[in-house]
């Protein structure tokens, strides 16, 4: 066993936070002749909705309902992002707007948790800025949140609670899951890859995984209660296991919830390129029920650049994992995230992007202009190229990606593949939109009673976002 420490939280902290939940639905019985309404909204990736699933399930505990209008809401909890300035940005201008909320309505309790707010400068400024701020926590504090909430309630003055700690493994506490049929995972929180350009290792901690029994117990509940798509998320899903005891890797991971009897299928992300073996390859291969699809973000396709990121591998290291992967899966796919303008990229480095994307073929990709992030490595770095420049350069990938994403989608046509009907189509009523085992977008005409249900479709035509189809069966 390595030395990282393992930190759960003990069954007694855990029915301590019951007993708050108890205590708050004692408090709003007595405030409210109806059930109050929360407005809970997360900002940002997935680990930020399956933080919001759970402060969802505490809140339902405590008697809350839910709404989705904030001017109905007794309670407003934005859940932020803090990956990128325009998250931020947004967070700040909603924030902003719900003054006139707390003015019309001087009882409720507005609350902010999440990653913007475990970093020091962004409470102060909420601190000195937001009085109408009722409640900030960390996203170390997410198993606090009944005792937080129950302080907001009680005392006459705003609750801060944004230490770092040693970021507790909460098991046991409700979750209330916004889909029916497809349902999110955390395996593992925090990441130590510390990549120079990113936040996350300083908001969300040092890499700490599930124990596996805890993990198979939730996926098999799932399963029993119908779920058809399970997505096992982390920041690194590939180092699963790390100061866990005895041998558990990603890879056996994976085997054990694919032995779950039922009919559903595993995804997973994110994996990192450099913890990326042939083996969890090899196992993608053997299970049946993982999906033939790596979100694999290589970030670059310059090894200068890559360096630069902190990202240990090479392009070429890359590219002979996609080859590996492609012999054994032909139909696998693979999407990516990609950040153009990172501080010294050089048009140059950009075309090394370029031409990496044309021979990975990515089904998709997520292209984010760099943006400075305050505690970072990258922010010291010397950034010469103009907003201006990185904007152009962010096209010429984008439109480079739209071509490999045509052609990707041309060659679809004329087969029949297995879709789990997601909900209507943006093309309206009569067609649903669903996605494949490679994660292709299908649209095709159907009955809503489709929605949630695996449906085999022979695609007809294709779009640069999608294909069409209709029902083969
Ligand atoms: N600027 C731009 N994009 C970023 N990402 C992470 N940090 C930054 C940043 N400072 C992107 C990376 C990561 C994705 C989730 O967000 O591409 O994979
Ligand atoms: Fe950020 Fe890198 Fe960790 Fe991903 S692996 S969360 S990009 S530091």
């Amino acid at each position: 066993m390595s030395n990282k420490k393992h930190v759960e939280m003990t069954a007694e902290d855990l029915q301590y936070q019951y007993e708050y939940m108890a205590k708050v639905k004692n408090i709003l019985q007595h405030r409210y002749p109806h059930p109050p309404m929360a407005h809970v909204h997360s900002f940002g990736c997935q680990a930020n909705v399956s933080d919001g699933e759970k402060i969802k399930g505490m809140l339902a505990e405590m008697g809350y309902g839910f709404t989705d209008i904030t001017d109905d809401a007794d309670f407003i909890l934005y859940n932020t992002c803090a990956i990128r300035k325009g998250a931020e940005d947004r967070v700040f201008g909603n924030v902003g707007e719900l003054q006139h909320n707390k003015r019309n309505r001087k009882e409720m309790i507005i609350g902010l948790c999440g990653c913007m707010m475990q970093q020091k400068h962004v409470a102060e400024k909420i601190k000195k800025s937001y009085p109408h701020v009722d409640l900030v926590f960390g996203t170390h504090a997410l198993h606090k949140f009944p005792q937080l909430l129950y302080e907001a309630l009680t005392q006459k003055q705003r609750v801060f609670c944004v230490e770092d700690s040693d970021n507790v493994i909460a098991e046991g506490l409700p979750i209330r899951r916004d889909g029916r049929f497809k349902a999110w995972i955390q395996i593992m929180y925090g990441c130590d890859n510390f990549c120079t350009y990113c936040i996350v290792p300083y908001v969300r901690g040092r890499e700490h995984s599930r124990r596996p029994e805890q993990i198979v117990a939730e996926a098999r509940e799932l399963v029993h209660q119908g779920y058809k798509e399970i997505t096992l998320l982390g920041q690194n899903v590939n180092s699963y296991g790390k100061g866990l005891e005895g041998e558990v890797s990603f890879s056996k991971l994976l085997r054990m919830i694919n032995d779950i009897e039922g009919d559903f299928r595993i995804r997973f992300m994110t994996s990192h390129p450099k913890d990326c073996t042939h083996e969890l390859i090899d196992t993608i291969a053997q299970c049946e029920k993982v999906c033939r699809h790596i979100h694999l973000p290589v970030q670059s396709g310059s090894n200068r650049i890559l360096k630069l990121m902190n990202r240990h591998y090479t392009r070429e290291q890359y590219l002979e994992l996609v080859r590996y992967a492609k012999a054994k899966m032909p139909d696998i796919t693979f999407t990516s995230d990609i950040i153009v303008g990172f501080p010294s990229e050089t048009h140059e480095d950009l075309l090394q992007t370029i031409d990496l994307i044309k021979q990975v073929e990515y089904d998709a990709l997520f292209t984010f202009i760099y943006s400075k992030r305050k505690g970072t490595k990258a922010a010291e770095m010397d950034d010469p190229v103009t907003d201006k420049e990185k904007s152009h350069w962010f096209k010429e990938l984008q439109s480079a990606q739209t071509e490999v994403g045509s052609r990707h989608n041309a060659a679809l046509v004329g087969k029949t593949l297995r879709v789990l009907a997601d909900g209507v189509a943006k093309l309206g009523k009569g067609y649903l939109t669903g996605r494949t085992d490679s994660n292709a977008v299908v649209d095709f005409k159907a009955e809503e009673e489709w929605i949630g249900k695996f449906v085999n479709v022979h695609i007809t035509k294709a779009l640069s976002w999608a294909v069409l189809g209709e029902i083969a069966d």
